[in-house]
């Protein structure tokens, strides 16, 4: 009897490294899956190592298991990208996919699409076109190198459209929206939690914070904590902070500091960190992903930065910029905000449910045969 003739119609690569890129990956890489015509590869530089930050989400959104693993994480920024090129070149050679995805603005994402480029591979950047035009920060190099690198370039926002557009980038762009959401919406309960702590009765605050320009300089770090903690005690809150592996390793370094009402403790969940987030009235963080989680959960949030790619989030009065010192007295103006219900109006700037099903279609649309 003779093979049945494949259905496969185009062979995708897809590198992931991250926390936030595995997250994020989650319903593109379930689409592209659940496609018979689509041959996935998906490709783990290890970035990320520790269970909390990369295995227990690939088995808690059940990710498929990585073809290759590339154990690239732990080295100086230079070391890692080198490593990631050359372990991601070997597996394109290995593999001949019709193209490479990448998401976001991490090394995993550069070295990637530098490995793609160098082995006559079309790059598809999926988040494209976001901007906070500040250079000091490795993720805005990054980003900014990666869209003038790709072939298909899939933004999550008009603005990101724009942004794209004023820089001439020589690739196609799709707006497909923020393919975050659709996992957002999936494990987040919309209503089903208390607003207060189950522990002790009281209001949280959730915190997160884990970039290099903040927390490995202790001054600046201490000044925040420092500020929080005064804020949470006469506002009466409880701040829950889970704790990055490149925080953790500050606050060792500093272990005699006081921390008042933060709790801190390990990185959470996706799910458990969802459910912080839907019980909390006030979210302190200087991650990206969860401005745009907080804006969808209507709670108000104090970004612990001086700039921000997601601006939409600002300019709905969601959002507030903050630093230093004055993170505490944001926190004390955003934290009685009144819950604001963004999405009700269908004014999602990031294009609500479905954008992992648009980038699932856009690569297919380009690179299948
Ligand atoms: C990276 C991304 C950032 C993203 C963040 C999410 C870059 C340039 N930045 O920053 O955009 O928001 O991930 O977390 O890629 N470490 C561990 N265990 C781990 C992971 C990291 O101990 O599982 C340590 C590393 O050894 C390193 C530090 O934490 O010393 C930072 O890790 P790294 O992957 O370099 O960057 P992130 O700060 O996580």
């Amino acid at each position: 009897m003779s093979e049945p003739a494949s259905t496969v119609r185009v062979r995708v690569m897809y590198v992931v490294g991250t926390r936030p890129e595995l997250i994020r990956s989650a319903h593109i890489l379930a689409e592209l899956r659940a496609r018979p015509d689509v041959d996935l590869a998906v490709v783990h530089t290890g970035q990320h190592y520790d269970h909390a930050m990369s295995g227990g989400f690939l088995e808690e959104l059940e990710l498929p298991a990585p073809t290759a693993f590339l154990g690239c994480g732990g080295r100086p920024r230079a070391e890692q990208v080198a490593a990631v090129v050359q372990g991601t070149a070997e597996a394109i050679r290995a593999r001949r996919p019709a193209c490479v995805c990448v998401f976001g603005d991490t090394n995993t994402a550069l070295a990637a699409a530098l490995a793609a480029t160098s082995t006559d591979t079309p790059v598809v950047h999926i988040e494209a076109g976001a901007r906070s035009h500040d250079m000091s920060m490795p993720e805005e190099v990054n980003r900014r190198l990666i869209d003038h690198m790709g072939d298909l370039l899939l933004a999550v926002s008009r603005r990101c459209v724009a942004n794209l557009r004023r820089e001439s980038v020589p690739g196609t762009v799709v707006d497909t929206g923020d393919p975050l959401f659709d996992v957002f919406e999936r494990n987040f309960a919309v209503g089903g939690f208390p607003a207060v702590s189950t522990q002790s009765g009281r209001r949280t605050c959730l915190m997160t914070l884990h970039r290099q320009a903040l927390v490995d300089d202790w001054a600046q770090l201490s000044e925040v904590l420092t500020g929080v903690s005064e804020f949470a005690d006469s506002a009466g809150v409880e701040v829950v902070f889970p704790v990055h592996p490149r925080t953790r390793a500050t606050l060792r370094a500093h272990a005699g500091m006081q921390l008042g009402n933060i709790a801190p403790c390990e990185p959470l969940r996706y799910q458990d960190l969802l459910a912080t987030l839907g019980r909390c009235s006030l979210v302190i963080t200087d991650s990206g992903g969860l401005q745009k989680e907080a804006f969808w959960a209507s709670k108000p949030c104090v970004t612990v930065r001086t700039v921000t790619e997601w601006g939409e989030t600002v300019d709905a009065g969601a959002n507030v910029l903050a630093q230093g010192k004055g993170v505490a007295a944001a926190a004390a103006r955003m934290i009685d905000m009144p819950a604001r219900h963004h999405l009700d109006d269908g004014a999602d700037p990031y294009h609500g449910a479905g954008s992992s099903r648009r980038v699932a279609e856009a690569i297919i649309e380009r690179y299948a045969h």
